[in-house]
């Protein structure tokens, strides 16, 4: 069984069927999914998908582009998200983010960008979370800022990871994970698939984005968790390794990450 590390699915996209995407997803042998919040809202939308579906997880956090529109009200809603459902308090979310850096995007601006995802490394720390990292364009920052805040001791990844092998390097030797979706089936992607042949298994998370970066053969439409499978039949061939074993390495992987059961 395939675990999708990264999915919206409280996202407008998802509004009419989240309930069959989730059946779907179980179909399809993705036997659990974490809900990726971007806002403090949306991660209250995630806790409540979260109790209605078994194996389906949460986070909490703010995406770089909500950064300027964070307030106050919002992190104190994190912060007591994280207090009453983190998984230590018997809740289902495991992890602190989408945090980060766009410097692609820019829809907010770099210092409030910066403020945010500091202040999101200092929760994850604070409450024993792993952190999941959204950075374009701006990867040096990211693990810049990382370093300077410490990595959370229970770790984090790299979500949607496409940077160079040096920033590969740089990742693995902070113990980070980095996550790998839809771009890898991509036919503009042979910088992202030569770097990935380097990086070990035990490194690597399997992650849809859904309901963007759908895999080749559904590239362009939605994305969903169902679709974690083509991204990882295309890791394995890369790797050379048989599809069921990197399934479960990085079912392994996310379950030691998250804190949860890989459900083998
Ligand atoms: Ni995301």
């Amino acid at each position: 069984m395939w675990i999708d590390t990264h999915a919206h699915l409280v996202s407008e996209q998802f509004r009419d069927d989240v309930d069959e995407v989730v059946k779907r997803a179980k179909e399809a042998g993705v036997g659990q999914v974490v809900c990726v919040a971007d806002t403090a809202a949306s991660a209250r939308g995630c806790v409540a998908l979260a109790r209605r579906h078994r194996g389906v997880w949460a986070t909490a956090g703010i995406h770089p582009h909500h950064a300027a529109e964070a307030t106050e009200a919002d992190f104190a809603d994190l912060r007591r998200l994280l207090e009453g459902e983190a998984r230590a308090a018997g809740g289902p979310v495991v992890a602190v983010g989408e945090a980060g850096l766009d410097f692609h995007y820019d829809f907010s601006p770099r210092h409030v960008q910066e403020d945010v995802f500091r202040k999101q490394i200092r929760l994850a720390h604070e409450f024993g979370l792993p952190i999941i990292m959204h950075s374009r364009k701006a990867e040096e920052r990211v693990l810049d800022v990382l370093a300077e805040e410490g990595v959370p001791e229970a770790g984090g990844v790299l979500h949607c990871f496409w940077g160079s092998a040096e920033v590969a390097e740089s990742a693995l030797a902070m113990g980070l994970y980095l996550g790998v979706g839809g771009p890898v089936t991509f036919k503009n992607a042979d910088d992202l698939r030569s770097v990935l042949k380097s990086v070990p298994t035990e490194r690597l998370l399997v992650e849809t984005d859904a309901p963007y970066l759908a895999p080749v053969p559904f590239r362009g439409k939605r994305n969903e968790p169902a679709y974690v499978v083509h991204a990882g039949r295309a890791l394995a061939e890369l790797l050379g390794v048989v599809e069921s074993e990197l399934a479960a390495v990085t079912s392994r992987n996310a379950a030691r990450l998250f804190g949860i059961d890989a459900g083998e």
